[in-house]
């Protein structure tokens, strides 16, 4: 079937097979390879990605329903060279250790921060419940977070 939707503020247009998952399509036939495949089921969030304005697990999105749809993923945060606040974030607080996590978490923290730039301790924690991460704990991403905010206000 033919998919066609806005990546990173690109058209994009392919050919897929129905069954494709919106990560696999991000990965493979975009190779945009900074959305990481963790588990595949919905549980890690490493895939996290923004459609339509929300933070979605792509593994649990068939790519074929996005059809029109627009997706931002990890690599959007990055503008002519210059990063995203919340990655001088959570480089400053030293949120991340091997980084598997880091591109869901970002994506997650976006997702609020372009809701709502001021959010609280536990809205924070909400927004990045369903991302694990298994190395840092999660006080440095939070922080992380919270200042970033601070720039999108
Ligand atoms: S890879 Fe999608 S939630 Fe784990
Ligand atoms: S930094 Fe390793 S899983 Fe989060």
């Amino acid at each position: 079937m033919k998919l066609a939707m806005i990546v990173n503020g690109a058209a994009v247009e392919r050919d897929i097979s129905p069954d494709t998952t919106l990560v696999d399509f991000l990965r493979r036939e975009l190779k945009l390879a900074g959305t990481k495949k963790g588990c595949g089921i919905g549980e890690c969030g490493a895939c996290t990605v923004i459609l339509n304005g929300d933070a979605v697990n792509s593994c649990l999105v068939l790519a074929a329903q996005c059809q029109g749809a627009v997706v931002y993923t990890v690599e959007s945060l990055e503008q002519d060279g210059v990063p995203d606040p919340l990655q001088r974030s959570f480089v400053e607080h030293h949120a991340l250790q091997c980084g598997y996590c880091t591109a869901g978490m970002l994506m997650s923290a976006k997702a609020l921060l372009m809701r709502n730039p001021n959010p609280s301790e536990e809205e924070i924690l909400s927004a990045i419940s369903g991302n694990l991460c298994r190395c840092t704990g999660y006080q440095t991403i939070t922080r992380a977070i919270r200042q970033a905010g601070e720039a999108y206000q």
